[in-house]
């Protein structure tokens, strides 16, 4: 963001694979990033860059979202995705079938008056702006292995968050998670932008993004807000979550193992 004098924002980037995931699949996180970054690099928006970041995890079948996304209890395959910016837009998709990049979806919603479709809703408008129907697979990993998230900030000053998931393994067909949810799985002000993973359920009852959010406003440092937003649950409760303030570098946090990375 240019100040008075003319500043520029350093760009940076900071991806997650899930919480309850382990280091074989930091690689998925790694070209996340790598991605991202690569944009933010070249001039590129914070938008292109999260966007690109969540479409290449989207594409892992090893993480859980996307082609990756866990299943539902009868055998079915419905997304989440969300985007959020620091200017105060907001999109999301949840319950959406045939979608292979749902966040796609999700950031084609920041500029419409609507800002959350459900199920056979959010697949009509793809199919009105494009995005081909197709079958895509899902996997049926054990639960506790959970969504993919990016926070950007680009040389404007722009912060973008962009989250999407499957949802729990055998949740039932027509649950909604934290991760459609503005405050729940993700928020974004000019001060902040946070992704959760974890048990959705328990994230969107504590509001745990915007709930950090509002603490580091009262002047607590990145980190610190992380672990009291971490220490809102209980130890058998996996969550984690990733953010990038206005001005500092990305950082990840979580009470069980997380693959994440960061630029910038
Ligand atoms: N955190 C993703 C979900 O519970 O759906």
């Amino acid at each position: 963001m240019k100040d008075s004098i003319g500043t520029i924002s350093s760009p940076a980037i900071v991806c997650h694979g899930g919480a309850g995931h382990s280091a074989k699949d930091q690689p998925g996180v790694d070209a996340a990033v790598e991605a991202g970054w690569g944009i933010l690099q070249s001039g590129g928006t914070a938008l292109d860059s999260a966007l690109a970041s969540v479409v290449i995890m989207e594409d892992d079948p090893a993480l859980n979202a996307g082609t990756g996304g866990r299943l539902r209890s009868d055998g079915s395959l419905h997304l989440d995705a969300a985007v959020m910016t620091s200017e105060g837009k907001f999109g999301a998709i949840t319950c959406i079938q045939q979608t292979k990049n749902p966040i796609l979806v999700a950031a084609k919603l920041l500029h419409e008056k609507v800002n959350i479709l459900a199920g056979s809703g959010a697949r009509k408008f793809a199919d009105s702006i494009g995005i081909i129907r197709e079958d895509v697979e899902g996997s049926a990993k054990p639960t506790g292995n959970d969504t993919v998230g990016a926070v950007v900030r680009d040389e404007s000053g722009l912060i973008v968050v962009a989250t999407s998931t499957g949802g729990c393994t055998s949740m039932p067909t027509g649950r909604i998670g934290d991760v459609p949810l503005p405050g729940a799985g993700l928020w974004c002000d000019e001060r902040i932008g946070i992704a959760a993973t974890g048990i959705g359920e328990q994230i969107t009852l504590k509001m745990s993004s915007v709930r950090i959010a509002d603490r580091m406003a009262s002047g607590h440092g990145i980190e610190d807000v992380l672990n009291w937003g971490i220490n809102q649950f209980p130890a058998d409760v996996e969550v984690g979550f990733i953010a990038l303030a206005s001005e500092d570098s990305g950082i990840g946090l979580a009470n069980t193992k997380m693959p994440w990375a960061s630029k910038g």
